[in-house]
């Protein structure tokens, strides 16, 4: 008798992956960008033609930047907002362009806490004044992040966690009615429910701070609020720094804990990040240096992640998904450089078939 061979083919960057209804064209994701480039929360024609181009070019997965779920949560007056019924249709325009160019629409939700207020990148470092176009900020407690975000945040007493949450719930409500498929919840960076998080920054003694379970109350019962009004046929997402890179501090055993608890309570995926609670850390930082943080929650969550930090050459994002690393790799900065990276990519790895570039360019390609 002949030995059965069995051969499972793992999947490749170019392969369509599905989650809950939504299956994406490939496995590139933009990652979610500030672009500082709305005013009062309301998105413009650069959103339109910023998304839509890196749709154009390929990309399975356009996440719309952190959007503020209260204006107070804007890190800088130029974010984009989902806290009122005016913000829905221009960003309906964006998902729909990006919808017709063959990728899913999906945006993320945020607040900002004690490092909102600040000033866009390009027009210095710090935070503006309540006086010179900033606005009094709030956080788990009274202390600021430093290293020039020096406002001294309001502690949210119970009755103000409960009023984000209801923000949470409502921006995405909002991003539905936008025609967004896919919604990220931002628990990282050192925004809002990673001063949560993060033993470094929470010094709560009431039931948002101290142990483990209340220190990951606010994100449980965001994420609750959130899944409540989001239809169960979406996915859901949730960006995690997964450590803090800080003895002491929110670390990745805690990130797979948290994620095994936000599965339960419907999230689909883990988008993994690191970094931001304190100031003045040291990162390791160079290719990929995130991605075993993404295959660590995959393998001992047992949920999909997506990898994101320095992935910039295809062969490398391949791998990742051929070693079964990630679901999906996320890039930023190298999709600024190149909007049609994915297009590009296809070309190098001998996918155009499955991925041919814009019609309109084809004879450039
Ligand atoms: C201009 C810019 C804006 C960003 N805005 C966001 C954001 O809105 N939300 C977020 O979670 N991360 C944000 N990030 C972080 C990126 O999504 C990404 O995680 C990070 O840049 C690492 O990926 P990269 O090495 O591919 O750039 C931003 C990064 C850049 C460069």
């Amino acid at each position: 008798m002949r030995p059965q061979v069995c051969v499972v083919a793992m999947p490749h960057l170019f392969d369509p992956f599905t989650l809950k209804s939504i299956t994406l064209r490939n496995r590139i994701g933009v990652s979610p960008m500030c672009q500082y480039s709305a005013a009062d929360g309301v998105a413009t024609d650069w959103h339109l033609v910023h998304l839509g181009s890196r749709a154009v070019g390929g990309a399975g997965l356009v996440i719309a930047e952190a959007a503020a779920v209260a204006p107070e949560g804007r890190i800088s007056p130029g974010d984009v907002g989902l806290w009122s019924d005016q913000h829905v249709e221009p960003l309906a325009r964006v998902s729909r362009f990006v919808r017709q160019h063959g990728a899913v629409a999906g945006i993320q939700i945020a607040h900002a806490g004690r490092k909102a207020s600040a000033r866009r990148p390009w027009e210095g470092e710090g935070q503006l004044a309540d006086n010179a176009g900033g606005w009094p900020t709030v956080g788990p407690g009274a202390v600021p992040f430093g290293a020039g975000l020096d406002k001294v945040p309001q502690a949210l007493d119970e009755a103000g966690i409960a009023r984000l949450q209801r923000a949470f719930a409502a921006a995405a409500r909002r991003a539905q009615a936008a025609g967004f498929e896919w919604l990220e919840l931002h628990f990282a960076h050192g925004y809002l429910a990673h001063e949560f998080l993060s033993p470094l920054v929470n010094q709560r003694t009431d039931r948002y701070g101290g142990s483990f379970e209340n220190r990951i109350r606010f994100a449980v019962e965001t994420t609750r609020a959130v899944r409540a009004v989001w239809p169960e046929n979406l996915p859901l997402t949730a960006r995690f720094s997964c450590t803090d890179w800080v003895a002491g501090g929110w670390d990745i055993s805690q990130a797979v804990e948290l994620a095994r608890r936000l599965k339960a309570e419907g999230v689909d995926l883990i988008d993994c990040s690191s970094g931001g609670a304190v100031p003045g850390v040291k990162i390791p930082v160079g290719p990929g240096y995130q991605v075993p943080l993404a295959e660590q929650i995959r393998r001992e969550a047992g949920m999909a992640t997506a990898a994101v930090g320095m992935i910039t050459q295809p062969g490398q994002a391949d791998a990742i998904i051929r070693e079964g690393q990630a679901d999906l790799v996320l890039l930023a900065r190298e999709f600024l450089r190149d909007a049609y990276w994915p297009a590009h990519a296809a070309k190098i790895l001998g996918q155009t078939a499955v991925l041919p570039p814009p019609v309109q360019y084809a004879r450039a390609w």
